[in-house]
């Protein structure tokens, strides 16, 4: 193997800079070249490639995004567009590929492999941790700090107006996000998709804590929590008891700005170990970090596992939010 291509799709996490970062400087202590795809596979399709040389990725380790652009392609969900992608790749003398992002890239990197044999290895790039095969995503950390930061600023307003505020944080599917930003933010109420969700209990929760004296409360709110987010979340509790609150929807904010130390180094090794084990012959796989050690995990497995939430720290939250 000579060339290798490089390229990043889906939502974009901090981090994935510095795993782009590293696929190319691995690489080149392997003796290999790096073509980085840019937009994802939808530039792939169209040819849109650019030789990475070491320096080409100089001052990025810090930068949030991705600087090969990231997109969600509907062409590349049909045979004739993956097959357009594989020309591409194979004009370009692109041998094998590293492909950074969540479950949508590796599923679409699982077809090219089986429909075109190209060789891929996956390197595991969303804020939802929802990645089977890795204990954390590239990106998971930042989210949940800079969420960690919004809320710490609405409890002191919430405090200040003795009112209740619903937030909702990303995730799509999962409850990883709120699971972690709620326990650390001390929130009342964590609402995760992985368990049911009671708008009459969570109603009676935040009354009798009223009774208890507690002037202001949060509550966290996953995105596929609850039908309509935090916001449909409130208006069904509505229905049961007139609840004076506020919704803070966090967004993309969460995307955004400058991986932590932690996101950083995961993507440094996660990075490197992709390119060594595509330099090495592996194929299908997505590297990923398990109790501190690199582990390799079939792309299918990844995509198609549930990784659960960890539903002692969900108790935990519920007994210290008294
Ligand atoms: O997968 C990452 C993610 O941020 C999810 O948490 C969220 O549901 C989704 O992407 C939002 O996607 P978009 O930026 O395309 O609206």
């Amino acid at each position: 193997m000579k060339r290798i291509g490089v390229f990043t799709s889906g939502g974009d996490a901090p981090g994935m800079n510095a795993a782009i970062r590293a696929v190319v400087r691995q690489a080149y202590a392997l003796g290999l070249e790096v073509i980085g795809i840019r937009r994802g596979y939808a530039g792939m399709i169209l040819g849109e490639m650019v030789p990475l040389g070491v320096r080409d990725v100089a001052n990025i380790l810090q930068r949030g995004g991705t600087v090969l652009l990231t997109a969600r392609s509907q062409e590349f969900l049909t045979e004739e567009g993956r097959a357009k992608a594989a020309e591409k790749l194979k004009a370009a003398g692109i041998e094998g590929l590293v492909a950074i992002g969540g479950d949508g890239t590796f599923r679409g990197a699982m077809r090219l492999l089986e429909e075109h044999k190209v060789p891929v290895v996956g390197v595991p790039g969303t804020i939802d941790n929802d990645l089977y095969g890795t204990d954390y995503t590239i990106g998971f950390d930042t989210a949940v700090n800079t969420a960690l930061e919004a809320i710490d600023r609405i409890r002191d307003t919430a405090a200040s107006h003795e009112r209740v505020f619903f937030i909702e944080v990303m995730g799509r599917d999962s409850g990883f996000i709120a699971l972690d930003v709620g326990l650390a933010g001390g929130a009342e109420v964590i609402a995760v998709p992985e368990e049911p969700v009671d708008p009459r209990a969570i109603a009676e929760g935040l009354l009798e804590s009223l009774r208890r004296g507690k002037s202001s409360s949060i509550v966290v709110v996953a995105e596929g929590a609850y039908p309509g987010g935090a916001a449909g979340l409130l208006a069904a509790i509505r229905e049961h008891v007139p609840v004076e609150a506020r919704v803070t929807v966090l967004g993309h904010i969460q995307r955004g700005g400058s991986p932590t130390a932690k996101d950083r180094i995961l993507a440094s090794r996660l990075g490197a170990a992709a390119v060594e084990a595509l330099a090495g012959g592996t194929s299908g796989v997505m590297v990923g970090e398990v109790e501190g050690e690199v582990e390799l995990t079939p792309l299918k497995e990844a995509v198609e596992r549930k990784k659960d939430i960890n539903r002692s720290l969900l108790a935990l939250s519920r007994i210290l939010a008294l």
